[in-house]
């Protein structure tokens, strides 16, 4: 079974035909990080200006690389939430013209269930009750998977996601954008130790595994004040200062996430956890997850697979079109589209949502 993938919900415009839902055919990105970086993060009427440029060249790409053509494809599954609304829409229209044209069966994916699918193509099957935690710049969520198809939040970002934390302290300090990669690669060189960040995170008061980064962001903001640190100009070497501070910022993100995960273990069991979004290509991040013995194999996605892609959204909307699900039409863009289908009994249901991207 063929599917084409189309995935338009931030900053990236992407298709990807995949095979019988675990073999990648091919899988095409047209990033738009250079229209973006000299604002700092994703400006959504570029975004979706840039999605309109894109759309067509990358799916005939996506179908050339393949070696089909639309005809042989047996559905289509598209982005339909969360995201940007200007750049959804674009996705979306564009894989419904197709799908009308060619006839084809079509269904709209939520983005985050694509970056829980985005570890298939690489590991063996997972195997239930999965736990998965999915840190992108607009995600921080950590879900409980069952079985397959039904997902439970046991934590969520409070305030920031872990990426746009990485994105707004790389922007402080005048390291560029996305801030990711950057601190990443400069924190190798840092001592994590060297800088003392106080912060304070809000008292949770729930049974949730929630998460909170903007103290943290803060923190680093603070220190930057009060050592006086100037952020670097024109692409500069940045300081042993700076380097040794992204170290200790990024120190603090990881055992964030690693306490809550290792929290989650401990209370669900899980025979396969699975750490995948934007931020899980984090070398350290990846390092000390491997390290930490959770008593499940642990899945990550390869790197081109771990930020946004078609190929993610593909392989979750197989099993869709595979039990003949046809959304025709009628769908339309869902900006904050819900992925949790019902609690694990303890936790709360979060009152208010915040999905950003
Ligand atoms: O999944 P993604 O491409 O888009 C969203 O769905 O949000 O994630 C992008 C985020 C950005 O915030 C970027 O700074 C972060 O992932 N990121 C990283 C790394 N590579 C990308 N964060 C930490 N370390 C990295 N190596
Ligand atoms: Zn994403």
């Amino acid at each position: 079974m063929l599917v084409l993938g189309i995935e338009s919900s931030c900053d990236e415009t992407a298709a990807a035909v995949i095979e019988d839902g675990r073999i990648i055919r091919s899988n095409i990105i047209a990033s738009q990080v250079k229209t973006h970086a000299p604002f700092g993060g994703v400006v959504p009427e570029l975004a979706s200006r840039e999605h309109l440029n894109h759309i067509a060249p990358v799916v005939t790409n996506a179908l050339d690389d393949a070696g089909i053509t639309l005809e042989q494809v047996d559905g289509i599954a598209v982005t339909q939430g969360p995201g940007l609304i200007g750049s959804l829409l674009v996705g979306i229209s564009f894989a419904k013209s197709l799908a009308m044209v060619a006839s084809k069966p079509i269904v709209g994916v939520n983005h985050i269930e694509g970056h829980v699918y985005s570890v298939v193509f690489e590991n063996p099957p997972v195997r239930y009750p999965v736990l998965a935690l999915i840190v992108s710049g607009g995600h921080t969520t950590l879900f409980l998977i069952p079985e397959e198809g039904r997902y439970a939040v046991l934590g969520r970002t409070r305030d920031d996601a872990a990426g746009e934390a990485y994105d707004k302290v790389a922007k402080l300090l005048g390291l560029g954008y996305p801030g990711g990669p950057v601190i990443d690669r400069l924190a190798e060189s840092g001592d994590p130790r060297a800088a003392e960040l106080v912060f304070t995170i809000p008292r949770m008061g729930s049974p949730n595994l929630d998460f909170s980064f903007s103290g943290l962001k803060t923190a680093v903001l603070r220190y930057v004040r009060e050592k006086g640190i100037e952020p670097v100009v024109n692409s500069g070497k940045p300081t042993q200062q700076i380097i040794d501070l992204v170290a200790s910022f990024q120190d603090k993100v990881i055992r964030s996430l690693l306490a809550r995960l290792r929290a989650a273990v401990k209370r669900h069991h899980p025979q396969t956890i699975i750490v995948a979004g934007g931020v899980a290509c984090n070398s350290a991040l990846r390092r000390r997850v491997n390290e930490g013995d959770f008593g499940a194999p642990v899945y990550f996605p390869s790197p081109i697979l771990t930020t946004d892609n078609a190929a993610m959204i593909a392989a979750a909307g197989h099993p869709k079109l595979a039990r003949g699900e046809n959304h025709g039409l009628e769908f339309t863009a869902i900006t904050s589209m819900r992925l949790e289908n019902f609690v694990v009994e303890g936790y709360e249901v979060p009152r208010t949502a915040r999905y950003k991207l």
